[in-house]
């Protein structure tokens, strides 16, 4: 079942909530679930997230998931924040099931969404960096705009 690290992070969520007038805002659902992240990052002038926060809309693997990839991005500058994977906030907390590895992926496309969301404010390029999904479910040919 749950690794004693998901189980704290689903009871004690770090950095739950949001940033007012954020750099930048990303958030992304999965149609299948249901459920749906948002992920607010303040950014500093060095390219330092300074700040984040987040909020979930969903199952108790993705507020632990959402949780643990706040504190990994937290300090880190943005091409660090590029490499939180899903695999590294699954790796952080010690392991997911298999059926709940997609809730994980939320969490690193929510930080994906909110850089890009950074990114294109500031018309700043950020290398391997793609345009995210809104939807992670729909996967390639959902095209819409974010909500
Ligand atoms: Fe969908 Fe967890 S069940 S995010």
């Amino acid at each position: 079942m749950y690794s004693e690290k998901v189980m704290d992070h689903f009871q004690h969520p770090r950095n739950m909530g949001e940033i007012e007038g954020a750099s930048g805002v990303g958030t992304v659902g999965n149609a299948k679930c249901g459920d749906i992240m948002r992920i607010y990052l303040d950014i500093d002038d060095n390219q330092i997230i300074r700040d984040v926060k987040f909020k979930t809309f969903g199952c108790g693997a993705a507020v632990a998931t959402s949780s643990m990839a706040t504190e990994l991005v937290k300090g880190k500058n943005i091409k660090e924040a590029m490499q939180v994977t899903n695999k590294a906030v699954m790796e952080a907390l010690d392991g997911l099931p298999p059926v709940k590895v997609h809730c994980s992926l939320l969490a690193e496309e929510a930080i994906h969404a909110a850089l890009w969301d950074y990114a294109q404010k500031n018309g700043i390029e950020i290398e391997g960096l793609e345009k995210p999904k809104s939807d992670i479910h729909e996967g390639e040919e959902e095209e819409d705009e974010e909500y």
